[in-house]
């Protein structure tokens, strides 16, 4: 067999193993296989790839300058962080897409392969990998909640703005199939850089979870068209694969918040609910202790936990886990209510709570659990906000109208842990804080439980 065949064959192995790793990747017991598998098959890809480079300096020199920034980032990121740090990397894969690209283009390669196809791949990532870059880059903005890009930002006939930018930048695509002059890449890269910000700047409130999905999935095709202009069969399948599994997640997220893909990306966000109603909202909050928590509890038979993104930044799992167990070992049962964009990135609640050992079945999706939120009498909310807001259920103008939420606010009695009256990311009061059946712990949400825990453990 020549070299060339050895590569085809080990890249088609690679290809099931990133196929057989994303099916693992769906259930959090095997989940690690799947990443594992999926690992190497890039080792695989990388290797085989390698194989054919004939100067390996700037190869060296890059790896050696990517390994380093990589470590140091995964190193330094607060796990809190994780979520920003995964919608930049789906930015730096866009911005890798353009810059391949843009030296194929000017370096006049692509032996053996149909012109067109490869001018068509080349202005493809162009738009594809740009929007990607500046739109992840808007998205960091916003998950750090930066005061910047916090508000949703829109012009004035901002979707007539995007229309003109995107038929200026396919025009102008067009043009480089043509047989264009290759500046022209970078007029395109340009045009696509401002849509990319225009795109992404007006989505606030809680939709987020779509955009970081789709952008996901263009930093995929983004790779699959630069697959087309350097004729690599393994980037072109695994940059589908994460185009094709980015718009599938899209989908999920979608329907987790009950919006339709061109209402998040059309429709403009208005601020949402007044502040000043917040003070009347809250008239009626009432506050509680460890000690009334604690004995709450230990009369309780059923009692679920709701985590969100307090959670996370109070690192409370493994505590969340010890109450859990303590409360089990008091003859309750305990489950653990997962809403789908709880937290700030899919899966998030899952893997914190997989990190304390909590066990998967206890983990129950908000679909299953709802129906039988009036038998739960304790719903402990920790560091959830949005997801347990009954405004998504009645108030049409709030930014999470529509929005299936877990109905806490039909248990017995819910406690809510937080250490204020702050609102979400979605920047919206919360009635639930003020229900009749509501007791509010105010307090970090890994100190709390710790308190809750000593309490029970004394009373
Ligand atoms: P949020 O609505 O963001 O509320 C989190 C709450 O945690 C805050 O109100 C905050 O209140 C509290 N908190 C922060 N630090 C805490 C600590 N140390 N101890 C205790 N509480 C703490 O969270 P959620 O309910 O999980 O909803 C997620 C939101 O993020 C949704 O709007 C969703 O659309 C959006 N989002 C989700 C994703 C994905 S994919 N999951 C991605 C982007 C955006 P205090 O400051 O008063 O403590």
């Amino acid at each position: 067999m020549d070299p060339a065949s050895i590569a085809k064959l080990a890249y088609v192995v690679a290809a099931v193993l990133f196929i057989r790793g994303l099916k693992l990747m769906a259930h959090p017991r095997t989940a690690v296989r799947g990443n594992l598998l999926g690992s190497l098959a890039m080792l695989l890809a990388v290797i085989v790839t390698l194989v054919n480079v004939i100067r390996f300096e700037y190869i060296i020199a890059g790896a050696v300058v990517g390994a380093l920034l990589g470590a140091i980032l995964a190193l330094k990121i607060q796990m809190t962080a994780m979520p920003q740090l995964v919608g930049l990397f789906n930015g730096f894969g866009g911005a890798a897409s353009v810059l391949v690209a843009g030296a194929e283009l000017i370096r006049g390669a692509g032996e053996g392969v149909n012109p067109y196809v490869m001018l068509t791949a080349t202005a493809a990532t162009a738009i594809i990998g740009a929007v990607t870059f500046w739109g992840s880059l808007v998205a960091f903005g916003k998950l750090l909640e930066l005061k910047m890009f916090k508000r949703p930002f829109s012009l004035p006939g901002q979707q007539v703005i995007n229309a003109v930018l995107f038929i200026g930048v396919l025009a102008l695509g067009a043009w480089l199939v043509a047989g264009g002059d290759t500046s022209l890449y970078l007029v395109m890269v340009l045009v696509a850089s401002v849509l990319g910000i225009f795109l992404v700047s007006p989505i606030g409130g809680a939709d987020m979870p779509v955009v970081i999905a789709l952008l996901n999935s263009y930093s995929g095709l983004a790779a699959a068209a630069t697959g087309f202009v350097i004729n690599n069969s393994v980037l072109i399948i695994a940059g589908s694969l994460v185009g094709a599994s980015g718009l599938i997640l899209t989908n999920i997220m979608c329907k987790a918040m009950n919006r339709s893909l061109a209402n998040v990306l059309f429709g403009v966000m208005e601020g949402g609910t007044l502040a000043a109603a917040a003070d009347e909202i809250y008239a009626n909050v009432r506050s509680t202790s460890a000690e009334d928590v604690a004995m709450i509890l230990d009369g309780a038979q059923r009692v679920v936990f709701v985590p969100g993104y307090g959670m996370a930044v109070a690192q409370a799992q493994h505590a969340v886990r010890d109450l859990g167990a303590l409360i089990e070992e008091r003859g309750g049962t305990v489950e653990y209510a997962i809403h789908p964009v709880a937290g700030r990135m899919p899966g998030h609640m899952n893997v914190l709570l997989a990190e304390a050992d909590v066990d998967y079945d206890k983990l129950k999706e908000m679909d299953r659990i709802n129906p039988t939120m009036q038998t739960v009498d304790v719903a402990v909310v920790i560091g959830a906000n949005d997801v347990v807001n009954p405004l998504a259920r009645t108030d049409p103008n709030s930014p999470i109208a529509g929005m299936p939420i877990i109905n806490v606010d039909k248990a017995r009695t819910v406690i809510v842990i937080k250490r204020s009256l702050s609102p979400g990311f979605a920047g919206i009061p919360n009635p639930l804080f003020a229900a009749e059946n509501t007791l509010m712990f105010f307090g970090d949400g890994q100190k709390a439980i710790l308190d809750i825990v000593a309490a029970m453990k004394e009373g």
